[in-house]
Parts: C-alpha cells; sequence; structure tokens
C-alpha cells in the first residue's frame, strides 16, 4: 500500500477571518491522497525564553512539539509582516528548535505558501522564513515557489477557495510537495 505522510501545517496569521488560515484550509482539501494536513497551532506558545526550558518548560511548548514530532513533513502558509515572517511564526520556530541539538524540524521535509492581499505574494516573508528553516536542516521544496498575490479576492463569504486557478496552482504545488515528501522520506 502507498505510504500516507502526516504533514504538520503552521498558519503564520492569528486572525479570525485569516486569508492565510483559508488558504491552509483549502490546500487540506487538495491535497493529493499521500498527504493528509493537519493544522498545528501556534497561537498559545509564549514567546521563546531560555530560561523557562529547562525540566518542565511550559505545556504549550511541549504540545506543539510533540505535535511536530509526531508530521513527516512541514507546510508553512504565512503573510507577511513588515517584509518579514510575522512574529508568532517566527516564535514557534524559535520553540520548536531548542533546546540545542532537540529541534524538531531537522530533517523534515517542508514548503512554504506565502500570501499578500497585494499584489508581492508576501516574497519577503517567505524567503526569510526559507532562511531559518535551511538552516534548520530542513529540506525546502524548491520548485514550484508559491506567492498568493490578491489574497483577499479569492475566497467567498464562507471562506472557500473560488478562484480556479489558484485551485489549479495549490494541487498541482501539493501534487509535488507530495513526490518531494516521499524522494526525500525515502532518502
Ligand atoms: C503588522 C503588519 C505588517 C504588515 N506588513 C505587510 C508587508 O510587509 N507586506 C504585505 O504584503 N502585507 C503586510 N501586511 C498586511 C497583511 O498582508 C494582511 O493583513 C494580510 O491579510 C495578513 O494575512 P491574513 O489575512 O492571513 O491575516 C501587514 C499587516 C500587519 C498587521
Amino acid at each position: 500500500m502507498d505510504r500516507i505522510y502526516k504533514v504538520a501545517v503552521m498558519v503564520g496569521s492569528l486572525r479570525k477571518g485569516s486569508y492565510c488560515r483559508m488558504l491552509a484550509r483549502a490546500a487540506a482539501g487538495l491535497a493529493p491522497p499521500s498527504l493528509v494536513l493537519d493544522i498545528v497551532e501556534i497561537r498559545d506558545l509564549p514567546l521563546y525564553n531560555e530560561d523557562l526550558d529547562g525540566a518542565s518548560p511550559p505545556a504549550a511548548w511541549t504540545a506543539f512539539r510533540e505535535a511536530v514530532s509526531k508530521a513527516d513533513a512541514l507546510l508553512f502558509v504565512t503573510p507577511e509582516y513588515n517584509r518579514s515572517v510575522p512574529g508568532p511564526l517566527k516564535n514557534a520556530i524559535d520553540v520548536g528548535s531548542r533546546p540545542y541539538g532537540r529541534s524538531v524540524f531537522g530533517g523534515k521535509p517542508g514548503a512554504i505558501i506565502s500570501l499578500s492581499p497585494g499584489a508581492l505574494g508576501a516574497f519577503g516573508a517567505n524567503h526569510h522564513l526559507r532562511q531559518s528553516l535551511v538552516f534548520l536542516d530542513v529540506p525546502m521544496l524548491q520548485q514550484p515557489e508559491a506567492y498568493i498575490g490578491n489574497g483577499g479576492s479569492l475566497f467567498d463569504d464562507k471562506g472557500s477557495l473560488k478562484n480556479d486557478s489558484t485551485k489549479e496552482f495549490l494541487q498541482k504545488y501539493l501534487q509535488t510537495f507530495g513526490r518531494w515528501v516521499a524522494r526525500q522520506t525515502a532518502a
């Protein structure tokens, strides 16, 4: 039987009406059967502080680390804040990367989909995030890249993706990601 891979999806926006969260939900429905996408929440993670990372770290950190550890692969869906990675997502990266030598990200294949309401598709956030993930030994999908522009016009009032070309793009993107995950996991 073909293997099924669990993908931990991290969304870089905390707001209720987040387009990125809508996109992450759409991605879960458009993924190939080999990928099961589940959002791992980052909203309750206390800001990373090494002083707290001893014998009993905050419960939210432990739960996050366990959830990511159980996944086979990582998918980040993020907006851009001031041309970079939103603070809550950067905090989640920092939490998962520590204690030193026990990062939960290393070796898990990853991909980034960035979105902005403007035309640029959060290019800056995408590449700043990529920089951290490469450092954390996450083999990153290189092509295709996913910069989703005009993010505010892609969803209906129920939050479903209504734009056919974006659906088609996402579907192909996730198929390629699925092959990348299988190849990296077999290696
Ligand atoms: C603090 C802050 C900084 C932002 N900086 C940028 C930016 O650099 N580039 C950009 O395209 N949009 C920027 N935006 C607008 C976001 O792209 C927009 O709010 C987007 O809808 C956030 O994603 P979400 O819908 O998933 O919450 C910024 C928004 C906030 C709140």
